[in-house]
């Protein structure tokens, strides 16, 4: 593990360098490439770097809290409570760029907020390298953070995992000793819970996708998918004891990939999609069907928008 030391010593050097006596921001996602970065970035300046968390309401089951806890030796973390926020201003949108633009821009201001309370002078960020490329082929206009340099006048940016695939940052992160289920999770979308939801995001379509996805997290862990999650893709007629309902429809997706640019559907076994199945709908009386999604990327993307 020579060579991840010497990144770790090298990449906070670097941060020190570029920040000296200033103050600066990162956006925690909880993920792991903005949970190394912040990682990397506290050790360089302390709490002169502030860590802010966005809760917009569209986060995994327990993430603000595992996020509060992890992250606790960080005295400068804030946590802004943002959901209702988040909710109002997607009321009402349905088409799926709209959406990733009304919670970029949320996001953005919520940070931006934050930034100039505590007057930062620079941004940290955890862009890894297949970010990079997908945004200069233009393949997806997300990252919620990208328009952060053009609101807040900063005079830097510092990205210490700009050139690491997903793999590399995991392997930093068990270095850091940041928590297993930091290191080892599965990616998910700066949009969050928002992108597996098929038309307007509501909280009681994001409270259906959190638990069905925790519930498809837990059950395939053995199979070790690059990502494995549930999302709400629309109604459908149902039996549920004596009533015909119209429910909630939920695709439950379980994909290998090595950096999220092309992926494979996991084979699953029957007995395992059954008790998925049986527990989704069992656990929430207005989930009517569950299905699983079988097409590689290409054709489909990870997400659902
Ligand atoms: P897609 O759905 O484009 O996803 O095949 C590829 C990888 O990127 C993640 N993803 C996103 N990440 N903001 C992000 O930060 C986004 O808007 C976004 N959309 C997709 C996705 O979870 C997968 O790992």
């Amino acid at each position: 593990m020579v060579e991840t030391d010497e990144f770790i010593e090298d990449a906070i050097e670097e941060i020190r360098e570029t920040v000296g006596d200033a103050n600066a921001v990162i956006a925690l996602s909880g993920g792991v490439d903005s949970s190394v970065a912040a990682t990397l970035a506290y050790e360089a300046v302390g709490d002169r770097l502030t860590p802010v968390y966005v809760d917009t309401g569209l986060m995994r089951k327990g993430e603000t809290e595992g996020v509060r806890e992890t992250f606790s030796f960080m005295d400068s973390l804030r946590i802004v409570e943002a959901d209702d926020r988040f909710f109002d201003r997607l009321a009402g949108v349905t088409d799926p760029e709209a959406k990733r633009h009304v919670i970029g821009e949320g996001f953005i201001d919520e940070f931006e907020t934050v930034a100039h309370e505590v007057d930062a002078d620079y941004l940290v960020q955890g862009t890894i390298y297949p970010d990079r490329i997908e945004s200069e082929g233009n393949i997806k206009s997300h990252h919620n953070v990208g328009g952060l340099p053009d609101v807040v006048d900063f005079e830097g940016i510092v990205e210490p995992v700009r050139d690491l695939y997903k793999d590399e940052v995991r392997e930093v992160a068990r270095a850091l000793d940041l928590e297993a289920v930091i290191a080892e999770r599965m990616p998910f979308p700066g949009p969050g819970l928002a992108v597996r939801i098929i038309g307007e995001v509501t909280p009681e379509k994001a409270g259906v996708a959190r638990e069905a996805t925790h519930v498809v997290e837990e059950e395939l862990a053995e199979y070790d998918p690059w990502q494995a999650f549930a999302a709400v893709i629309g109604k459908g007629t149902g039996v549920k004891g004596d009533n015909r309902v119209h429910g909630w429809i939920v695709a439950v997706r379980s994909v290998e990939s090595r950096d999220g640019m092309t992926a494979r559907a996991q084979e699953i076994d029957w007995s395992t999609l059954q008790r998925i199945q049986s527990r989704i709908t069992g656990e929430n009386e207005d989930v009517a069907r569950v299905v699983y999604d079988v097409t590689h990327k290409p054709p489909a993307t990870i997400e659902y928008e």
